[in-house]
């Protein structure tokens, strides 16, 4: 068992460069089977656990997988040729339920156990399954533990979404490529994830058009071909690296980012006080005094991301005044706000609402990572708090931030990684 240990209460300065997106690449890397060719993937995390496991089931399945570099994987789908993905590489991640749109459209047959992930509600994918089943393909899901899909002929059709789901536009998609006709989704998720993998599909000879709008038009193709492609960089991550400067009073540049992706969480910290200077390809987020109050409300892109808020929950805890958040994606994405209380925060939750009323200062507590982002506020707010602060769980932060210790430190946090083998005593790692 891992924790950080954090000694809290430094300003945060420096520069920082944020990884590939976690979240295109988790739909990308399954996407490769789709042809029968060797893909290149750039700018890929490949040390978060979550890409380890999307990797393990592509290998299962018989791709070659190479890592060429730290950031570039090889990847030469020719000899795949199992169609079924256990549940134990599924259930260590959402993302596994990509492999049943791929999978899908390279063999007409996918068999896919039931996806795992961070708990944020109840996670449904009914809208993926009636995409599948409108493009023609019987699925059975009875058992509850696995997705079996089998069709001879894919034919497009028009498919609309009862629920705006990245998950399901992103599934939909990755099987419509190799349907004969054309697809239409509409209400389709207009991520930026969404467009990098549109991107993808196209440079393997797919026909994907709208994407990033509210419209997805797919013309099936025959044939589809290997590529070089670099992934976008993580938007997520360098709203941590923002909130994490801005909490900490800090003056962080931010490297590798695409600043209209960040427009959401750039907008909310600007009405919190900080100064956030915008350049081709990087961001520097400033502030020297406690922040001010403001409201979020979580919406689909191009609205405020809800993988952000717990991250913004904390600047928040630290502002002058109350503010409320309303999360409208997921049903229970507010376990953490107890944690934080630990901490000395005032929220109140109620229902899908946290109202929280602004403190002077955090103190260093012992706390749990409930989930990935979860994880991702609980280091802000100790790099914030004054003291030490203990996570515990943090495997949960090993799914999607790299190299935490580094990045983190080399800005000026005081922050380790201590082996802990009952739990409690911890060892240097
Ligand atoms: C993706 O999850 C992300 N995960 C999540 O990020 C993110 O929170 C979420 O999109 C929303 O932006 C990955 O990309 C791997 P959805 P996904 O389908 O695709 C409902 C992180 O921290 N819904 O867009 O599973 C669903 O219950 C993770 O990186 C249905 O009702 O989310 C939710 O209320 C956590 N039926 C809403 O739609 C369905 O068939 C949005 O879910 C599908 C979804």
């Amino acid at each position: 068992m891992e924790k950080f240990v954090i000694n809290g209460g430094r300003r945060l300065t420096g520069e920082v460069a944020v990884s590939g997106a976690k979240n295109a690449a988790l739909a990308i890397i399954p996407a490769t089977v789709l042809s029968q060719d060797i893909c290149v993937i750039e700018n890929l995390p490949t040390s978060i656990s979550d890409i380890s496991y999307i990797i393990k089931a592509l290998e299962y399945i018989g791709a070659d997988v190479k890592l060429i570099n730290s950031s570039t994987l090889y990847i030469d789908a020719r000899r795949v040729n199992l169609y079924t993905i256990p549940d134990s590489i599924t259930t260590h991640l959402r993302a596994s339920y990509y492999f049943i749109g791929a999978l899908l459209g390279r063999f007409g047959r996918a068999n896919v156990a039931m996806p795992g992930g961070c708990y944020l509600g109840p996670r449904p994918i009914d809208q993926h399954i009636k995409g599948f089943e409108l493009l023609g393909a019987k699925v059975s899901a009875e058992d509850k533990a696995t997705v079996d899909v089998r069709c001879d002929k894919m034919r497009g059709t028009g498919i609309y979404l009862d629920v705006v789901s990245v998950g399901a536009t992103a599934n939909i998609m990755l099987a419509a490529v190799r349907a004969q006709g054309t697809t239409v989704i509409e209400q389709a998720a207009k991520e930026p994830h969404i467009v990098d993998l549109a991107n993808f599909l196209n440079s393997m000879g797919a026909d994907v058009r709208g994407a990033g709008t509210d419209v997805i038009k797919i013309r099936g193709v025959e044939h589809m071909h290997g590529c070089n492609y670099s992934i976008i960089p993580d938007q997520i991550e360098a709203g941590t690296f923002m909130v994490a400067a801005a909490a900490t009073r800090g003056d962080v540049l931010i490297k590798n980012v695409i600043p209209k992706h960040l427009e959401p969480i750039t907008a909310k910290l600007v009405e919190c006080g900080a100064a956030v200077d915008e350049n081709d390809d990087s961001v520097r987020v400033r502030l020297d005094r406690r922040p001010g109050k403001c409201n979020i409300k979580t919406m689909p892109h191009p609205g405020f991301p809800t993988d952000m808020q717990p991250q913004m929950a904390v600047l928040l805890s630290l502002a002058d005044g109350q503010s409320v958040i309303s999360e409208s994606i997921w049903t229970n994405r507010f376990r953490y706000t107890e944690q934080l209380m630990r901490m000395g925060a005032d929220i109140t939750v109620e229902g899908r609402t946290a109202i929280i009323n602004g403190i002077e200062q955090l103190k260093g507590a012992s706390v749990r990572a409930d989930d990935l982002r979860a994880g991702a506020a609980m280091i802000i707010a100790g790099l914030a708090a004054t003291g030490k602060t203990e996570i515990s769980d943090i495997l949960h932060i090993d799914r999607g931030y790299e190299d935490v210790v580094g990045k983190f430190g080399e800005l000026g946090a005081d922050i380790r990684r201590l082996y802990c083998p009952d739990g409690s005593a911890a060892k240097a790692l």
